[in-house]
């Protein structure tokens, strides 16, 4: 049984052109060197505090092995030490208890399995995994920062999306980094905005 406090979110970075990445999956591009000065300054102590009220993370499996990647590198793993599901059909390595391989029907899995033991969801990547939770209506909101950069061309943010999805528009951050926050709420399903109009 879902759980009707549940929350799904999808969230990504973007270039203003709307890739998550290069074709090639290098995300170099992210390092951004614009200043915007009306913008907002990311407070350590806040994101920490965010941070904390997200439950759970799903991921793909490419979205996965650039992590292992950034780890290795030295580059930390950003999903602290919550239960991290990588959705995959391979045998992959696993450096942490916290991750755990899933693969099959995703609607049942994120319905069934996720919904009724976390509150906060977040699919964190990439394009196909965030197409195929949308196609499948299980997002109730996307969080989308777009970076202060055109790269031309790569990974959409949403691959192969096979039909129109309303939104509204909840809330718009600006930040002194050139980079914008945007936060829609998904309409017409289960996570249909109660202020959309
Ligand atoms: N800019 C950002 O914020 C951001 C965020 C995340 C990722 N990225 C970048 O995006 C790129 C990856 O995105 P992507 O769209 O190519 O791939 P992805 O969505 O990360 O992974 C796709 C893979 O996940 C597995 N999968 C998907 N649905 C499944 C299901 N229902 N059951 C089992 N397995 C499933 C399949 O892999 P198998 O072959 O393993 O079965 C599929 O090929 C990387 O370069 C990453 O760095 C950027």
């Amino acid at each position: 049984m879902a759980n009707r406090d549940s929350r799904v979110t999808i969230h990504m970075a973007a270039s203003l052109d709307g890739f998550i990445a290069r074709k090639d999956g290098r995300v170099d591009w992210l390092e951004t060197t614009d200043k915007f000065v009306g913008g907002d300054t990311l407070d350590p102590g806040f994101v920490e505090a965010f941070l904390k009220t997200i439950d759970c993370y799903v991921m793909g499996s490419r979205t996965y092995e650039t992590a292992l990647r950034f780890e290795a590198r030295g580059l930390g793993w950003s999903y602290g030490d919550k239960p991290t599901f990588v959705l995959t059909r391979r045998e992959l390595p696993r450096t942490r208890d916290t991750v755990k391989f899933h693969s099959g029907d995703l609607a049942e899995f994120v319905n069934e399995r996720l919904r009724p033991a976390f509150r906060s969801i977040w699919f964190v990547g990439g394009g196909m995994v965030s197409a195929e939770c949308l196609r499948l209506g299980l997002a109730d909101e996307v969080r989308y920062a777009i970076l202060p950069v055109l790269i031309g061309d790569g990974i959409p943010f949403f691959e192969r999306l096979d039909r129109d999805v309303a939104l509204h528009l909840a809330e718009v951050k600006a930040y002194k980094s050139g980079m914008v926050e945007l936060r829609y709420e998904v309409r017409g399903q289960r996570g249909e905005s109660r202020n959309a109009t």
